[in-house]
């Protein structure tokens, strides 16, 4: 066996290795968070927060909103939530969950 292709092979693999000890590290985005952490977790509403707004996708940080405009989200996942059987909320419970989002809400307009 010629003595340099073993040598070539130990290149290339150290140059792979290289490569792919790169591209990890710029995957390593440590700004994304694995575990996503919510305002106010041991408050009861946002216990029903996440119980009502899980069934369909993650439930949404409150600060992806404002105030005003989660008055209007919550009618249209209250359509989405009748339309599909899942997840009622009662007038009580959505208000509930109005006042955890909006107690955590986007600044903006109220
Ligand atoms: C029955 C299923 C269902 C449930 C339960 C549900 N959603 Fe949704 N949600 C959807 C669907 C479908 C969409 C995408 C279409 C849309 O935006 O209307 C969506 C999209 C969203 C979005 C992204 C769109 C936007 O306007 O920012 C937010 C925020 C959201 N939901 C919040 C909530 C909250 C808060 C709750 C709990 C009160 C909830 N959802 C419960 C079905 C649901």
């Amino acid at each position: 066996m010629n003595p340099n292709h073993n040598f070539t092979a130990l290149l290339m693999r150290l140059w792979i290795t290289l490569c792919l000890c790169l591209s990890l590290a710029a995957c390593d985005n440590s700004a994304v968070p694995t575990k996503v952490s919510y305002p106010d977790e041991s408050d009861p509403s946002f216990v029903m927060f996440v119980n009502k707004c899980s069934a369909c996708h993650r439930p949404p940080l409150p600060d992806s909103h404002t105030a005003q405009e989660w008055k209007s989200v919550l009618v249209r996942m209250q359509r989405h939530q009748d339309q599909n059987g899942l997840a009622h909320m009662s007038a009580d419970e959505k208000k509930q969950i109005l006042g955890y989002l909006k107690a955590h809400a986007k600044q903006g307009e109220r």
